[in-house]
């Protein structure tokens, strides 16, 4: 029997360890930074309503999947389905899945790492009072200007990225349990405070409205984009929770800590909601402002507040942290399996796949100066170039390499988990791994992973050819 098996990178200490892990991975720019800005894409409420059904009927069997793989195989993504999928009397072609999944985590990583390294900037300039009383022209401008400037986004985006493969280089269970500790509580404090200003702002309401408003008709619009957002919020389907299932205990139970990392994971991104939309608009803000969303309103925020300064300097620290951990939750799996793999130390895969992200995020760094006007996928009047400088439409560097893997490979790699744990592991070894011990929920559990997930995730994928 595989499941006694213990993984050669090491174990955590405890379930709770797997929680604060696994919610590092999920909590991240995801949550503050990415989600608030779709919801102003997509319009808000109905684009809320999907990421919520996405998250609890989709995204949870998915994650419950990858966490019952990874702790029965006990090693890096690719051989944990190679062995289950040989023990199971299935192709260990499988495994290609979790290839597949390891590069788009890169490749995430690739831009997480720059969008990380802003708030790198933002710490700075907060801490030096660069933001003090700011207006919202004065704080779109000065992100205009951050943006603009090749060379502070590379020294940002490099710093970033050895913070990264330092920790991984070290071994994830060494160094990160004990700031996880501290630094996760401490972002829900912040986001608090965050939010307890933004109900003085005197458009909270507005912003509750926002978020949690809709029209039945618009449901349909902003569903693709909800279901890529709500895999990528959760972190699945790359195997960064496959490989951290990997090293949770034998004895703890998997059902409740996944829905734990689910909940707060949600808490996290409805919190950066209600906290960031009010002062977007008290401030005049766009709400479709796209990326550069919490980088201008959070200033305007820290800005005019007393101590504001030093909250603004504290929560940026917060947003790298959560980003830190996060991105380490990328890189993991693809090392964990080189080291597997070959014979070179955990240091040297680290250093050669963080220089791997850190060279194709250049191209996430160019997409918002250097390389603006280069554009992907280009539709003009029915036309349609693959690559075209200065069109009005069509997607940047940063664009492709987003829509890539949040809309193709993350929903990909989700349905391979999640047919793998569904189907091809069967019934019985899924119940004995999660040993739920309620024989309906698991039949409802069950039932979500083996059906409705995959169907969900087809049926949005059509929708998308479709549209
Ligand atoms: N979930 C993280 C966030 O919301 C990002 C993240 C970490 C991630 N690991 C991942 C996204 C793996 C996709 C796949 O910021």
């Amino acid at each position: 029997m595989l499941s006694d098996k213990v993984s050669i990178h090491g174990a955590w200490a405890s379930r709770w360890v797997f929680i604060l892990a696994a919610t590092g991975s999920a909590v991240g720019l995801g949550n503050i930074w990415k989600f608030p800005y779709m919801t102003g894409m997509y319009g808000g409420g109905a684009f809320v309503m999907m990421y919520l059904v996405c998250i609890f009927l989709i995204g949870l069997p998915i994650m419950l999947a990858e966490t019952l793989i990874g702790r029965r195989g006990r090693q890096s993504p690719i051989n944990s389905l190679k062995t289950l999928a040989v023990e199971s009397g299935a192709a260990p072609r499988w495994s290609w899945a979790a290839l597949m999944g390891m590069l788009a985590a890169l490749l995430i990583l690739s831009f997480y790492s720059v969008v990380a390294g802003w708030s790198l900037d933002y710490i700075v300039n907060m801490g030096r009072g660069q933001f003090a009383g700011v207006s919202a022209e004065g704080a779109g401008g000065a992100f205009a200007t951050l943006t603009a400037d090749p060379w502070r986004l590379v020294l940002w985006h490099t710093l970033f990225m050895l913070l990264t493969g330092f920790v991984i280089a070290r071994g994830v269970v060494a160094g990160l349990e004990r700031s996880l500790r501290i630094m996760m509580p401490l972002l829900f404090v912040l986001l608090l405070v965050l939010l307890g200003y933004s109900m003085t702002t005197g458009y909270f309401m507005q912003g509750f409205h926002f978020l949690f408003d809709f029209q039945p008709g618009k449901l349909l619009d902003g569903m693709l984009a909800a279901m890529g957002h709500a895999f990528f919020t959760l972190s699945v389907g790359v195997g960064s929770i496959m490989v951290y299932g990997a090293y949770m205990p034998r004895n703890a139970s998997i059902g409740s800590t996944v829905l734990a990392v689910g909940i707060l994971d949600t808490l996290v991104a409805l919190t950066a909601g209600l906290a960031l939309f009010p002062i977007v608009f008290a401030a005049g803000l766009d709400v479709g402002e796209g990326p550069g969303l919490m980088f201008v309103t959070l200033p305007v925020a820290f800005g005019n507040v007393a101590f504001g300064q030093v909250m603004g300097t504290l929560f940026f620290i917060l947003v790298l942290v959560a980003a830190w951990t996060s991105s380490i939750s990328m890189l993991e799996p693809m090392v964990a399996y080189l080291v597997e793999r070959t014979r070179l130390s955990r240091a040297w895969v680290t250093a050669g796949l963080a220089f791997i992200c850190w060279f194709v995020g250049l191209g996430t760094v160019f997409s918002f100066n250097l390389w603006k006007q280069a554009k992907f996928f280009v539709n003009e009047g029915g036309v349609f170039h693959l690559y075209q400088w200065d069109a009005a439409s069509g997607l940047t560097f940063f664009g492709v390499i987003d829509f890539l893997t949040s809309r193709i490979m993350l929903p990909l790699g989700c349905l391979a988990f999640v047919v793998f744990a569904g189907w091809v592991m069967g019934r019985e070894t899924v119940r004995d791994e999660l040993a739920m011990g309620n024989a309906r929920l698991f039949a409802v559990t069950f039932f979500l992973m083996r059906y409705v997930a995959p169907l969900g995730i087809l049926i949005v994928f059509a929708a998308q050819l479709w549209a």
